[in-house]
Order: C-alpha cells, then sequence, then structure tokens
C-alpha cells in the first residue's frame, strides 16, 4: 500500500506496507508500495473524550468530536459517560453506540459510569452490554463530583465485585473547595491523597495525573495511569493568558509541578487529552474542562521534534492504551493490526491556531504552540484524510464483541 520512513517495533525503518482487508499483511523492504514523504506513524487512541452529544449538543457531538480527532490523527476514541442522560445501564448505553455507529468519522468506543444508584448491579449491566459490545471500561469513577450520584466513596469501591478495569478520577472531597480559579481550591493534596487511598483498595487505571508525587506512587504499584498535554505544559502562571478559561479537574498546578511532570512523562504508560469542552459563555460562568483531541498527538510531536520527549513516547498513544484496554488489532503498526497510519511531516511545524481546529469548542488553550498536524490518516487501510476529509460520517467503526 505504501512505502517510506516507518514507525516500527520501535524504531525508524524504510519498508512498505501491504494491507488487505483493512489489515496489515506484511511490513518489510521489499514490500512495494506508493513513496510517501514524511514518517509513517501508528494513528493514536484517545482514551478519554467527553463527546457530549444528547442533552449537551450546543458543547459538542459525537460527530464533531470525532471529526476533530480525526483531524488530529487519531482513529479510536474513549469516550466518557458523564454525559446528560449518564451512561449508567444497557439502554442508554446502546442508544449511544447506535449513534455514534451512525455519526463518528473514527472508531469508537464507550465507558460505562459508575453511580450510586448502579453500583449494586453493576456486575449485571456489564454482562449485558458486553454481550453486544466491547466494553473498554468502568469510568471515569469519580471520588469526588459536585453531583451527589456520581461522588463515589472508597466504601463503595471497596464493596464492588465486578471484575472489569476500573478508570478513577481520583481527588480526594476533603481537599476540594468551590471556588474560581479552581488551582485556588482544588489542592495537589486532594489527587495525592485519594490516589494513596485507591492503591489501598485495588489495581485501577488513573485518569489525568497532574502530581508528581502520585505518578511516582502510581508507576510503583500493579495500577497504570495517564497524564494530559495540559498538565505538564500548562500551569497556574497561564492564569492571565487564559483569562477566565482557566478551570480544568484536576486544576492546573503550579510551575515547579509541571516541570517536574514533564520530566516524567515517562513515568505514565498513556497520555490522553481529556478533551472536556464547554462554550465559551460556560468556561466564563466557571464550568471546568479544555478541548484537545486535536491537539494532542500534534502537541507531542511538536515536542519530539525539539527533543523534549523522545520518539517513543508515541507509545503512550498507541500501544500502551491498546495493551491496557484490551484493543485487539489496534496500537503498533504490526501484521494482524488495522493499517491505522498516521504519516507527518516532522519538518511542519505550526503554531497551533483555533480557526483551523474542528470542536464546537471553539477555543483552545493551546494557541501558539508548536505542533505538527497530520498530512495523512488512514483507518483500517482506508485514507480517511489527506489534508482534508476523505470520509463520511458514520465511517467510524463502533468496537463490538467478537
Ligand atoms: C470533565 C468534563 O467536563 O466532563 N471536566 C474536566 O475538567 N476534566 C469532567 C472531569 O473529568 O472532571
Ligand atoms: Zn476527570
Amino acid at each position: 500500500m505504501i512505502y517510506g520512513k516507518i514507525y516500527y517495533k520501535g524504531r525508524v525503518v524504510e519498508a512498505g506496507v501491504e494491507v488487505e482487508d483493512g489489515i496489515i499483511k506484511k511490513v518489510g523492504k521489499e514490500v512495494k508500495g506508493k513513496e510517501v514523504r514524511g514518517l509513517i506513524l501508528p494513528a493514536a487512541i484517545d482514551v478519554h473524550v467527553h463527546f457530549r452529544d444528547f442533552n449537551e449538543k450546543h458543547k459538542e457531538t459525537i460527530e464533531t468530536g470525532s471529526l476533530s480527532a480525526l483531524y488530529g490523527g487519531v482513529c479510536l476514541v474513549v469516550d466518557q459517560p458523564n454525559t446528560n442522560p449518564v451512561v449508567d445501564c444497557y439502554e442508554v448505553y446502546d442508544r449511544r453506540m447506535k449513534m455514534a455507529k451512525k455519526s463518528s468519522y473514527v472508531d469508537y468506543t464507550l465507558n460505562l459510569a459508575l453511580t450510586n444508584k448502579n453500583a449494586k448491579n453493576i456486575g449485571e449491566i456489564v454482562k449485558k452490554i458486553e454481550k453486544k459490545y466491547y466494553l473498554p471500561a468502568i469510568g471515569e469513577v469519580f471520588t469526588q463530583h459536585e453531583n451527589d450520584e456520581l461522588q463515589i466513596t472508597y466504601k463503595t469501591l471497596k464493596e464492588l465485585s465486578v471484575s472489569k478495569l476500573l478508570t478513577i478520577h481520583a481527588e480526594d472531597p476533603r481537599f476540594v473547595g468551590k471556588g474560581s480559579p479552581n488551582f485556588k481550591y482544588r489542592l495537589p493534596k486532594a489527587e495525592i491523597e485519594a490516589v494513596k487511598k485507591c492503591l489501598q483498595i485495588g489495581k485501577y487505571h488513573f485518569c489525568h495525573i497532574s502530581t508528581i508525587k502520585a505518578l511516582q506512587m502510581i508507576s510503583k504499584s500493579n495500577s497504570t495511569c495517564e497524564i494530559t498535554p495540559h498538565h505538564f505544559l500548562l500551569s497556574e502562571d497561564d492564569f492571565k493568558r487564559l483569562d477566565g478559561l482557566i478551570n480544568v479537574n484536576p486544576p492546573l498546578r503550579s510551575k515547579d509541578e509541571v516541570e517536574k511532570l514533564l520530566k516524567n512523562v515517562g513515568l505514565a504508560e498513556v497520555i490522553a487529552s481529556d478533551h472536556a469542552p464547554h462554550t465559551i459563555e460556560e468556561k466564563l460562568n466557571g464550568s471546568s474542562g479544555f478541548p484537545g483531541v486535536e491537539t494532542l498527538y500534534p502537541l507531542i510531536l511538536g515536542l519530539i521534534v525539539k527533543n523534549v520527549l523522545n520518539l517513543n513516547t508515541i507509545e503512550k498513544l498507541t500501544k500502551n492504551p491498546a495493551k491496557i484496554f484490551g484493543f485487539e488489532r489496534y496500537g503498533d503498526i504490526e501484521v494482524g493490526n488495522y493499517a491505522n497510519l498516521a504519516i507527518f511531516d516532522l519538518k511542519k511545524v505550526e503554531k497551533i491556531d483555533v480557526e483551523k481546529l474542528h470542536s464546537k469548542a471553539n477555543w483552545t488553550p493551546y494557541e501558539g504552540f508548536d505542533a505538527v498536524f497530520p498530512e495523512k490518516v488512514f483507518i483500517r487501510g482506508v485514507e480517511a484524510l489527506n489534508t482534508e476529509v476523505l470520509v463520511d460520517k458514520g465511517f467510524g467503526k463502533i468496537l463490538e464483541c467478537v
């Protein structure tokens, strides 16, 4: 299919990729194909996006969110269930997956929410969903939330008997106060204490870790975690620049903490965006969350070009999430996997410009940041993007059980 410089088995080699029915059949120097300029990388998996839709279409829809993902070189997203209505039962899960089947540009899967109402029969709900769909995880589970229904206690976590991966938004309510900017009220201690408690209870995947202490604790345990670009690139010092838009949960941290996180990105297994769009008006009224699915891979490549991160960091957006969440045929460029490829010209570093992005959020915390956007994206062997999008909505595949 194509030939060029390709990231294969952890190194850049010159080789061709042969594809049949969307699956990689062969990778090797002898494989002929259309020669491409730039670097052929595996397309990314973003394991933490909030595509809203349902009763919050004004913030984002599966259609607009997934379009934004495709422009950022993402081939598979894991959507989060804190929607309105919440994805807390089979019926809502099924309804949302059917919507995604019609409207997603990229491959799509969805986590199931854990609430105080469904905790008792969560095992049965999981079973029912898994008869039809591939369920990646339960979560994100909130240990702190302003909605009582979604705030889960450590006791509930302890008593839960379900053999399914849980992804946890770990902040301890004892150290979370109300107010804006929220970094003044949601202390680093909130995350550290919550992670400590959870690690005593079980093995989890922790969402958006923002403190070096929590990152170190998790890296020494059998749990895994993700970090987000905003937590290792932006800090409280961005308060003036971001003006009233700075709130995100967990909040941005001190410059010192952020520098430490950036130096220790290697300790996290996964980098995810936590794409959490709100309108600018809602943001100015205090809503927490940053859009980021489209800038995730481009920002990481911007840092790789500058040698701030090494090229293997891309495995935190490809191979590692596939392994942790069990996405068969996704992740690496490898024989037997889907031909999910993103081609980047690393010489084309550009400044992020909100006018060129596709989320409904219509703003970005990364305006002016260096980034490398994909020239082309192949999903299951189909050229889905070549500067412009070449597929229709609904092209994305929803993950069903096999
Ligand atoms: C998320 C959202 O808006 O859904 N917001 C955020 O600041 N990250 C929810 C969450 O993860 O807290
Ligand atoms: Zn969260």
